[in-house]
């Protein structure tokens, strides 16, 4: 399968070309897209170099697959290029996500919505890919009717940028800040911009993005987003009141048996869900599971997951994957 990845020299576009290459996904042709500047820079996949080119030449060589993750205004101009071309995009920014003619997938969820005629697919936001995959399966159970979550978001989910501004600071370099203000040894409860509402837009892409992969109205979510600075992934404290009442039991064996969720959860030797274990993994890892014992059928549980894989790169590929397994590319 001929496949391009526009954004090739960013932090997700490198793992998207990390995790094509250990899935061993079908790649016939592979073709390199990012910026002006980039045009022409050598870049590594499966020990073979690729030169990055422009993309009028990307479209020219007609991929089956195009996975973008160039930032929005670049999705925005050139995704319906490619889909036009017959060219099925796989979207990595917030560009298409609440667009109601395109399909927003976490293929543990909802990758059944994907139809062959589906030529911009998004793939949703990091913080709320993680926690959907553990949401799903306890709302097909017990029915949620709130989600409260508060997030611990890691430097990568930024962009190059702003690790460079992390190790910067460690390294008492002055360089260029991609936030506001420091980030070592901080925590900045603002993740991209705010709305009229108070919240920030990440918020809003959780409480939004969320009713729609899940396909029900009737859950609420509130969420805080919270950058810190660590690297291996984003960590989130997630309230869930439930219709029905659960058995405790009964949570971890459904969450244990879900599509790509790792239970860890045994607080007697001390293991649960950290960044640093979870970094460079594909799963969603759960644990601090445990009854919120300030109102009846609440659960409060502890999601981390790499946001640069499960978060974007290994999310896109599943889609890829299932696409290419049913047929629909
Ligand atoms: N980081 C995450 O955890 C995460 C998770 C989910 C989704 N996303 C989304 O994925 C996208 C990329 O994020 P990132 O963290 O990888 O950012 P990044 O490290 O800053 O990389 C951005 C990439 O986009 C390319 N690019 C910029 N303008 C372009 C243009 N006009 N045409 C073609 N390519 C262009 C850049 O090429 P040059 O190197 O030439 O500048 C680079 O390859 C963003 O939309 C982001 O919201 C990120």
């Amino acid at each position: 399968m001929k496949v391009a990845v526009v954004g090739a020299t960013g932090l997700v576009g490198t793992k998207m070309l990390q995790v094509l290459a250990e899935r061993n996904f079908p790649v016939t042709e592979l073709i390199l897209v990012a910026s002006e500047k980039s045009i022409g820079k050598e870049v590594e996949f499966k020990g073979t170099k690729y030169k990055v080119v422009g993309f009028e030449e990307a479209l020219a060589a007609k991929p089956a697959i195009a996975i973008f993750s160039a930032g929005g205004g670049t999705s925005l101009n050139l995704a319906p290029k490619f889909a036009e071309a017959g060219i099925t995009v796989i979207d990595n920014s917030s560009a298409w996500r609440m667009d109601p003619t395109k399909k927003l997938v976490v293929p543990e969820v909802n990758a059944n919505v994907l139809t062959a005629s589906d030529k911009i697919i998004a793939n949703p936001n990091c913080s709320t890919i993680q926690m959907v995959v553990v949401l799903k399966p306890l709302h097909d159970k017990y029915k949620i009717k709130r989600v409260v979550v508060s997030t611990y978001q890691s430097v990568t989910g930024t962009g190059v940028k702003a690790v460079e501004q992390l190790m910067n600071e460690r390294k008492g370099i002055e360089g260029e800040m991609a936030y506001k203000y420091p980030i070592d040894l901080n925590a900045i409860p603002q993740i991209d911009v705010f709305l009229e509402n108070g919240y920030t837009k990440e918020e809003m892409k959780m409480t939004l993005e969320t009713v729609k992969i899940i396909g029900d109205a009737n859950v609420k979510v509130t969420a805080t987003t919270v950058r810190i600075p660590v690297m291996g992934g984003h960590s989130e404290s997630v309230n869930i009141e439930f219709e029905n009442d659960f058995d405790l039991a009964e949570v971890r064996e459904i969450l244990s048996k879900a599509p790509g969720i790792v239970v860890q959860d045994d607080i007697a030797n001390f293991v649960y869900p950290m960044p640093l274990t979870a970094h460079e993994k594909d799963e969603t890892f759960v644990g601090r599971i445990r009854r919120d014992e300030s109102q009846p059928n609440t659960l409060n549980c502890w999601i981390v997951s790499d946001n640069l894989r499960k978060g974007a790169a290994t999310n896109a590929v599943q889609i890829a994957e299932y696409l290419l397994e049913k047929g629909l590319v």
